[in-house]
């Protein structure tokens, strides 16, 4: 069974995500940290961003694609690379290979849930459950700069807003793969008490 989440960026997907690998024993694959990943490299290596041949000897170069979640990967600057390498097609095919490999690698004996923004829409458009999070951008902003602020990073809520509404746009508006509500997606409405979603969330599950 997968369970795929997709949402915009700070709409608490992340921790939907943790949330049913814990309460339901799924295997968690964050598709983000993949992009942050790669968005790493290409930062630590200081390529020009734009030449997408450098791009892909990076992508050469990285045998194996991790996806352990730390904290260096979370920083504003690999956030703003991650949006940019995001809308190039061969990026995302090779993440997506990833992903569909990861599954059917583990199939025989694991249920999944899936975070991102094209989760549903692209990647496994035949999901058991498919769920989007909807949070207004002050919200998701305010959020956010709390994040920051509590790992240390120096923050500007108005700069934190500015940014969400830009990663917004070339998530939506991308030509490939752009952040869309999935076909047959519940949206789920996550401005409120964690609580009553994760409520909301485990109903939809028990009924699969
Ligand atoms: O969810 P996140 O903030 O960790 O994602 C980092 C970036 O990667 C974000 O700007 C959009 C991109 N991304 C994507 O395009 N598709 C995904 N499935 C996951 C992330």
């Amino acid at each position: 069974m997968i369970v795929t989440i997709d949402g915009p960026a700070g709409s608490g997907k992340g921790k939907i995500a943790k949330y049913i690998s814990n309460k339901w024993g799924f295997k968690h694959l964050d598709s983000g940290i993949l992009y942050r990943n790669l968005a790493y490299k290409i930062l630590k290596s200081q390529i020009d961003i734009k030449s997408t041949t450098e791009i892909k000897e990076i992508m050469k170069e990285q045998k194996n694609i991790s996806f352990r979640n730390y904290k260096r990967l979370r920083s504003e600057k690999v956030s703003k690379i991650a949006s940019i390498i995001a809308t190039h097609k061969f990026v995302r095919d090779h993440i997506n290979k990833f992903q569909r490999n990861f599954v059917n690698f583990n199939k025989k004996n694991s249920h999944f849930v899936i975070d991102g923004r094209d989760i549903g829409s692209v990647v496994f458009r035949n999901a058991e459950l498919k769920l989007y999070i909807d949070v207004s951008e002050q919200n998701r902003a305010k959020r956010r700069y709390k994040q920051l602020i509590d790992s240390g990073e120096k923050s500007i809520y108005r700069q934190i807003l500015k940014d969400i509404k830009l990663r917004d746009k070339k998530d939506k508006n991308r030509s490939v793969s752009p952040l869309v509500i999935p076909s047959g997606a519940i949206i789920i409405n996550n401005n409120g008490n964690f609580l009553r979603t994760a409520n909301q969330i485990n109903k939809l599950i028990r009924n699969i």
